[in-house]
């Protein structure tokens, strides 16, 4: 991908900070992300929220469910978050993570030093160690990782939400077999990635439209989350918006309709890899 192509995909981490703060307005919010507002700018809230098909959904309940995820395996014990395209995810600096777990936040060079410098600048400080990694996810990303202090021998959550889908497929395939290789028993994957369907079907064709135009087009979908990743050794739950509004995800509540308009996103939660034979 060229550099044109990677300052569009940063962009769009604007818009989920939008949408997370325009979510976190509402009395009845389904997510608490107070610091999001400082992270879009006027024109990237007015741009999205105006924008009769915005994902809005998507973006809340992956929030939602990543937030629940992190904090069910900090109960358990585990001490290692690797958030990948991290772009303007707060939870470093608002789940009152414990003093011991190092947060790592993955995305492409010079997408998160302003972020950085905003939440800063408004006092925002972190109970955990925050370790940025500067790196393109195409290039030696683990390497770079371990440089920065991240051990494969622990477990880690892996977080990867609303980066899937801006990858070309090999990328992705390749991007969950080193994800694979490096995990150590006990740990978790989230991640939200489209359905096949997403990219052919009516009612989103209009958002299709308008990423294309943009130059940040969808490139990645699948059919069978589930299966993609239990070919890697993990066991997989996957939820499509029905699953959700039934409440069949066991760390959400039922998820309220007005979240649930893109009827094709993969909600996916992921457990420890089973031990490779020797
Ligand atoms: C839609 S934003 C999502 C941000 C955040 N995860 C969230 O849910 O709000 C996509 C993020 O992925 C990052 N990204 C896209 N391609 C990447 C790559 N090849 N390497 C590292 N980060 C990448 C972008 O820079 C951007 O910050």
């Amino acid at each position: 991908m060229t550099v044109a192509d990677h300052e569009k995909i940063k962009s769009t981490s604007s818009w989920a900070a939008a949408l997370r703060a325009a979510e976190h307005s509402r009395a009845d919010a389904f997510i608490d992300d107070s610091l999001a507002r400082l992270l879009c700018s006027p024109s990237d809230y007015d741009e999205i929220t105006a924008y009769p098909a915005a994902p809005t959904g998507a973006v809340v309940v992956r929030a939602r469910l990543g937030d629940e995820v992190i904090k069910r395996e900090v109960g358990n014990g585990v001490r290692q978050v690797v958030c990948l395209g991290a772009g303007a995810d707060t939870r470093a600096f608002r789940l009152n993570l414990p003093g011991d777990l190092h947060y790592y936040e993955v995305d492409l060079p010079g997408q998160l030093a302003s972020r950085d410098a905003i939440l800063a600048n408004n006092g925002c400080v972190t109970t955990c160690t925050r370790v940025p990694v500067n790196v393109d996810l195409a290039d030696n990303w683990i390497e770079a990782l371990s440089c920065a202090g991240w051990t494969p021998r622990r477990p880690t959550v892996w977080v990867a939400e609303g980066l899937l889908y801006y990858l070309p497929y090999q990328l992705c395939d390749q991007l969950v077999d080193q994800i694979s290789l490096a995990s150590a028993p006990r740990s978790s994957f989230v991640l939200d990635v489209p359905h096949e369907r997403f990219l052919m079907d009516e009612y989103a064709r209009p958002y299709r439209l308008f990423l294309e135009r943009r130059g940040s087009p969808y490139r990645t979908a699948l059919v069978n989350p589930r299966s993609w990743l239990l070919r890697r050794g993990w066991t997989a739950q996957a939820y499509l918006s029905h699953d959700l509004r039934a409440g069949r995800c066991p760390l959400l509540p039922p998820v309220p309709d007005r979240l649930l308009n893109y009827t094709d996103i993969w909600h996916v939660t992921a457990r420890h890899p089973r031990r490779r034979k020797a």
